[in-house]
């Protein structure tokens, strides 16, 4: 019988209100017990005195780019790279090649990620091989496994596809990811549209591009009754719209990624693909809207649309380089240090935005640490500065504007059903 006791560490357990300092006994896989002292000689003890000890982190939102792109990630380094991360349940998206887009090829993701140190929770495709003509077998997909159905990368243009898509996730009871951008405004834009891209000569991405297609995806959910996550959200007219859905008592939620809430386009040095994602960064005015609904509980989820890419693709003009760049290693790190250290959030809430909504969002039992609930968890150190180092990184990707960036929030130890799959080296 396999035993971790962690002691001391100060527990933050938002599902439970806890935060305080206590022992925790794991066995079999499960939160034994939680005592302000606990001795227990069988079991391998680890001394989080002064560290905090939080529910693993679940990321709504990655690319593992298996099967068809694994120069740039496996799911072997990438899951490997989330345990990194403190995060211990991952969505891979379906823009794979080939695309998942049926019970089988759900299946087959669930075999090739049975042996991974964290809980792989695949998303399927809303139409097939993401073509936006043809509904996919959502029902079957779900279920083979399929937590969510998704188009990212791009959003399902045609209109009437999409309600039919919406209806059956309605049907199906399943949640709806929606990557939004239309498509035809982005007009071969590569960065946000502003004074920046001006100054870089390249052309801009606007905030409407989501904007309109937030609106949609929100109207037609209401209509088809299905539960929606809008995914990235950039804009400070998104978290309006979220805002308006919420009040109106609709299934919406809102993610925001690390870096639009931690980078503006005006820190855009140059012109070089690192600073190329979709959404793109955005103005300060939305980054500073983007905290403030974090603030606010509009938006409920923190996600890093982790997005690996190879070295030498990203490495030039934003006007060649694909869009994305990696986060699911460094995403506890900005979260702590933007809002938590930047006056937006308590620890408590910044778990509740990493672990335990989106385990809500999912319809899971995760995201908390009471006793007989699954040990998914993290030990973290919150009081070290440090510099992020895109060589420390376990993902193919190196693709990252906060190489050298000092941040607070470095996790030490990742437990997964009760094992140690990630520990720093002392
Ligand atoms: O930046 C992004 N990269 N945004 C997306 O929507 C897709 C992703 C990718 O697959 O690289
Ligand atoms: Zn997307
Ligand atoms: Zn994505």
């Amino acid at each position: 019988m396999y035993q971790i006791l962690i002691k001391k560490g100060r527990l933050v357990d938002p599902a439970n209100q806890k935060d305080e300092i206590c022992d925790i006994l794991i066995r079999d896989g499960k939160v034994q017990k939680i005592a302000p002292d606990i001795t227990e000689a069988e079991a391998e003890v680890i001394d989080a005195a002064g560290k905090v000890v939080m529910p693993g982190l679940i990321d709504l939102h990655v690319h593992l780019r298996e099967p068809g792109f694994e120069y740039k990630e496996t799911i072997a380094t990438g899951s490997r790279a989330a345990a990194h991360g403190g995060v211990t349940t991952i969505c891979p998206m379906p823009n794979t090649n080939p695309v998942i887009d049926s019970a089988e090829r759900v299946r087959d993701l669930l075999d090739r990620a049975k042996d991974a140190p964290v809980h792989i929770l695949p998303v399927g495709s809303v139409t097939i091989g993401q073509a936006g003509k043809e509904l996919a077998d959502i029902q079957g997909m779900k279920a083979a496994g399929a937590v969510a159905i998704s188009e990212d990368g791009k959003s399902v243009m045609d209109t009437l596809v999409y309600r039919k898509g919406l209806k059956e996730a309605a049907r199906c009871d399943i949640p709806v990811f929606a990557h939004c951008e239309d498509k035809s405004l982005v007009d071969g834009g590569v960065m946000n549209a502003g004074k920046k891209a001006e100054e870089l000569g390249l052309p801009g991405i606007t905030n409407a591009v989501e904007d309109v297609i937030v609106a949609r995806d929100i109207l037609m959910s209401k209509e088809a009754g299905n539960r929606l996550h809008l995914c990235h959200c950039s804009t400070k007219d998104s978290a309006l719209l979220i805002d308006m859905a919420k009040k109106q008592g609709l299934p919406v939620t809102g993610e925001v990624c690390p870096h639009h809430f931690t980078m503006s386009d005006d820190e855009i040095t140059e012109d070089n693909g690192r600073f190329k994602m979709n959404p793109p960064l955005r103005s300060k005015e939305d980054v500073q809207a983007l905290k403030e609904a974090l603030r606010d509980g509009i938006m409920d989820v923190i996600s890093t649309d982790h997005a690996p890419h190879g070295e030498e693709e990203k490495n030039q003009s934003m006007k060649k380089a694909p869009f994305g760049i990696v986060g699911i290693e460094n995403s506890f790190a900005l979260g702590y240090t933007e809002l938590v250290k930047g006056g937006y959030l308590s620890l408590s809430q910044l778990v509740e935005k990493m672990s335990v909504n989106p385990a809500k969002v999912l319809g899971i039992d995760k995201g908390n640490l009471a006793e007989g609930k699954t040990a998914d968890l993290i030990i973290a150190d919150i009081d070290t500065e440090y510099a992020i180092d895109k060589n420390d990184f376990l993902s193919k990707g190196r693709n990252t504007p906060f190489d050298g960036k000092k941040v607070y929030g470095k996790v030490e130890v990742t437990i997964v059903d009760g094992k140690i799959v990630y520990r720093e080296e002392a």
